[in-house]
């Protein structure tokens, strides 16, 4: 049986947050809110545990993890090396939405990182996740809190609706703020490279460490994820086909609506077709506001049993990169990701 725990308040949840930090600490999983997504964490440097987070996920060995921490000196003590540039982005933006990928020191086991020198650390912006880091005194990995073919969960409900009983303790702490996975940048190449968009933008970061690869996003044609290992093209994909459009279009909407099937349509546009048919959910024209509400959205409709999902593409600009990446991956054809 999962034990969930409703973390209104630090102070009033600290029992159940040292009672969790128990539980990592003996190797079980435990679900907690970040900034961005919730996360299924293990202790990073025990293998057993971590290997209970990919059996949980059915997420493949190949997909490394990040590894969370409540310090820049906590997550030097899991790299082999500690460049100027992970120094002044940390400092900078930690605890925050980015990931840094760095050789890894040896304590650090093969699992954690799927086999690679390498490995991903970040600090993040949320209480009570860096209060239970705090407590647990131990680094924690954590992937996205979701079986592997499912949406990022952006509440503590969505993580038990897709983990059920694989999870041992929950600490709800209400809906995440940010809604969309960290930016993952890799420092252990030269120049860096940006593996992962998020919500801290590829030029912000230029701004603090100078010039980084930004592989395939100067020709952002809609057409291809950024490579990361483990990691499909589709991703981050609701149960329902999802299909992009443009805005402007409204011929394919049309044509889905006339075939009476009940289809979802996450609207930028203002809405210029209604059917019963329809199951429209009106979403923000910002876009830190369409982050955070995306998940939700999409677990919304998979919960509607829409058959298809229609999605208003973004404008191509730098504000809209993290969720242009994501809507991508989840319509992607083929096999899902984690
Ligand atoms: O916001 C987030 O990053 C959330 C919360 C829970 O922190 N976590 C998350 O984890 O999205 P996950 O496992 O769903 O995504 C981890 C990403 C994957 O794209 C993985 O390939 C990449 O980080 N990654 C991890 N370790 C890496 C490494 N050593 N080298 C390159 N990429 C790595
Ligand atoms: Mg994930």
């Amino acid at each position: 049986m999962t034990e969930v725990y409703n973390i209104e308040s630090l102070s009033q949840g600290a029992a159940a947050i040292e009672h969790a930090a128990e539980a990592l600490r003996a190797g079980r999983l435990v679900a907690f809110p970040t900034e961005t997504v919730y996360g299924l964490g293990a202790n990073a440097l025990d293998s057993a545990a971590v290997a209970r987070i990919f059996a949980a996920k059915g997420r493949p060995a190949n997909n490394p993890l990040i590894v969370h921490v409540n310090s820049t000196a906590a997550a030097r003590e899991l790299t082999a090396e500690w460049p100027a540039t992970a120094e002044l982005l940390a400092a900078r933006f930690w605890p925050g939405p980015l990931t840094l990928v760095l050789r890894k020191h040896s304590s650090v086991p093969d699992i954690t990182t799927a086999g690679a020198d390498t490995v991903a650390v970040r600090a993040p912006a949320h209480p009570v996740a860096l209060a239970l880091i705090g407590a647990a005194k131990i680094p924690v990995a954590a992937p996205s809190a979701n079986r592997s073919c499912e949406v990022s969960p952006t509440t503590a409900e969505h993580v038990r609706k897709s983990l059920a009983d694989r999870v041992d303790v929950v600490l709800n702490g209400g809906p995440t703020s940010g809604g969309l996975e960290s930016t993952v940048l890799d420092l252990s190449v030269n120049p860096p490279r940006l593996l992962r968009p998020g919500m801290i933008a590829p030029s912000v970061l230029e701004n603090v460490i100078g010039t980084i690869s930004r592989p395939q996003l100067d020709r952002d044609d809609g057409s291809k994820p950024l490579a990361s290992p483990g990691t499909s093209a589709r991703h981050y994909a609701p149960r329902a086909p999802m299909e992009l459009r443009v805005p402007s279009d409204s011929s394919r909407l049309e044509q889905l609506v006339a075939t009476g099937a009940k289809i979802g349509w996450l609207a930028l546009a203002r809405p210029t077709i209604d059917s019963p048919a329809l199951v429209l959910i009106q979403m923000p024209t910002d876009p830190i506001a369409f982050a955070a509400r995306l998940y939700a959205a999409l677990h919304e409709l998979d919960g509607a049993g829409v058959g298809r999902i229609i999605v208003d593409m973004p404008p191509d600009d730098e504000a809209w990169l993290a969720v242009r990446d994501r809507l991508r991956r989840g319509a992607a054809p083929g096999e899902r990701g984690t």
